[in-house]
């Protein structure tokens, strides 16, 4: 049995460093105890050990001192000796056998330690070259997400970005301290996977009367965001293999689940009527689900026209299809009133509805909702139970007064003003600069439009957008939101953060880092 010494020592936190280094020159103290430390000194010697066991230091079957021989050497109470060697014995470090003492756990696997106890994962990478350490194959059909790669800063035409600076946080605040001195006993116990019910019928009434979305609060479920309602509708309505629509180009996150899902994409072209519904039935009429933006398409900004609307719902219901329909900016309209859902055309209650405060408040507030038809309410449920059980507590009911209260109704007509108002400058701005070079889709609605151009050859949307990243304008590209290998390159523009009068000099700026090519 291999064994090196443990030694203890108990220092003053003034004597610490004199402990370290005249142990430096002898031996190494592997557990030093501070009296003065925060940390208690059970946890110290806890702390001590268990490292000592990872390091290899202390190996299996090995024996320790008793408790009353250790708080002698180190000059404490047997107290916090006993409370430590009883949460290492609980842990499996240690075992007792009975009239021998204290040992290593003998069944604690030898090929588990490494030489070192490495203090961060990333040092653990680093320095403990692992064995196979294979991940699931699903695992890899999600793409790569590089940290910090989306909301990479805050700056003229972030697509994601609201104006934060107009929230009413003070509103807010008041209604998270109200929730958060008086919790509502009944939803804090609530286990329904759906959410709070007070909050569902506060979506409900929205719904009904903005959206012309027709559901009754049984039929809502919170999530958070339309991101893990496009995940739940997937895991409900897809099998790998099957065949599904996406819009081409469309909303990359959207396919990114469906990858995941293993499901077969057919991208169904749009143009400025939607979905072009009879290319997506010459490509696959047996697709089993839809994916569309019908209000205010990702990225290029068009609306559903009725025609197409009718095709939709007539083709899911010959061919017993289910359409998602992904509301995510809808109530921001500018030159006409919002445009109904295409679940209020539904007679056949095939379309599940997703929408989502993401735009309309702001996006780390990370809540949405799925109005789900009827007969399929019970799978969601038991999707979303067996994902995260339900959603957290407080904001659910912080939104719900909100709105019930009318602060969010408030919200909406100010930044329907105030984002009218950025658009119109964007739109002007962009009409100056760039004349008939440049052709702007979709601005009637939502927080942002796209625009497309014909670049100088081998310049690529996406290099322009790294160069004007460092120039801090946060430009987003259009060619990845295709899945053609032709794609139409272009921006994508956010005008929700950027203060209208600050608008022509940015887009100045864009002008001057396209042209610089
Ligand atoms: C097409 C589309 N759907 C949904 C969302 C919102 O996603 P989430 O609610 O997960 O923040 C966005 C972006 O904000 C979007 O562009």
């Amino acid at each position: 049995m291999v064994g090196r010494h443990i030694h203890f020592c108990t220092v003053d936190a003034n004597h610490y460093n004199d402990a370290v280094s005249s142990a430096s020159s002898g031996v190494l103290p592997i557990i030093v105890v501070d009296r003065k430390a925060a940390n208690p000194l059970h946890k110290q010697i806890y702390d001590g050990y268990r490292a000592a066991i990872l390091r290899g230091d202390l190996r299996p079957a090995q024996r320790i001192p008793s408790s009353r021989e250790l708080a002698t050497e180190l000059r404490v109470s047997r107290f916090p000796v006993l409370n430590a060697y009883s949460q290492l014995l609980a842990e499996g470090y240690f075992e007792s056998r009975v009239g021998a003492g204290t040992f290593v756990s003998g069944s604690l696997p030898e090929r588990q330690f490494s030489e070192q106890l490495p203090t961060s994962q990333s040092e653990q990478v680093a320095s403990n070259p692992p064995g196979p350490r294979n991940v699931a194959r699903r695992s890899l059909l999600y793409p790569t997400f590089k940290v910090g790669q989306v909301l990479r800063g805050w700056g003229a035409f972030g697509v994601h970005q609201p104006a934060f600076d107009q929230f009413p946080f003070q509103i807010w605040a008041s209604l998270v301290a109200r929730h958060s001195r008086n919790p509502n006993a009944s939803a804090i116990h609530l286990v329904d996977p759906r959410g709070s019910e007070r909050f569902r019928t506060a979506i409900g009434d929205y719904l009904r009367t903005a959206r012309g979305v027709q559901c009754d609060p049984g039929q809502i479920m919170v999530v958070s965001g339309s991101q893990q309602a496009l995940d739940i509708a997937a895991r409900v309505l897809i099998d790998p293999g099957n065949p599904v629509w996406v819009e081409e180009p469309g909303y990359r996150l959207a396919r990114a689940v469906l990858e995941a899902a293993e499901c077969r994409l057919i991208p169904v072209p749009v143009d400025n009527e939607g979905l072009n519904v009879a290319a997506g039935i010459k490509l696959c009429r047996k697709a089993k689900v839809a994916f569309v933006t019908p209000s205010h398409h990702y990225p290029l900004g068009s609306t559903m026209s009725a025609s197409r609307r009718i095709q939709l719902l007539n083709w899911a219901q010959s061919s017993g299809a289910w359409i998602v329909e992904d509301d995510y900016d809808s109530e921001y309209r500018y030159e006409s009133l919002p445009i109904a859902s295409l679940h209020g055309l539904d007679v056949n209650r095939r379309v599940i509805y997703i929408g989502t405060f993401s735009k309309v408040l702001y996006p780390s507030l990370r809540l949405g909702y799925i109005v789900i038809p009827a007969d399929l309410v019970e799978r969601f449920v038991a999707v979303r139970h067996a994902m995260d059980i339900f959603p957290p507590y407080l904001n659910q009911e912080v939104l719900a007064d909100f709105i019930i209260e009318g602060h969010f109704a408030r919200h909406i007509r100010r930044m329907r003003q105030l984002y009218g108002e950025r658009r119109t400058a964007l739109v002007d701005s962009l009409r100056n600069e760039f004349g008939d070079s440049l052709q702007i889709h979709g601005a009637e609605a939502g927080m942002h439009l796209a625009v497309t151009l014909t670049l100088p050859e081998g310049v690529k949307d996406t290099d322009i957008t790294a160069q004007a990243a460092r120039e801090r304008l946060w430009l987003w590209p259009l060619s990845p939101s295709y899945m053609s290998e032709s794609p139409q390159n272009g921006f994508v523009v956010g005008f929700g953060s950027v203060p209208a009068d600050q608008i022509p000099r940015a887009v100045r700026l864009m002008h001057s880092i396209i042209n610089r090519r």
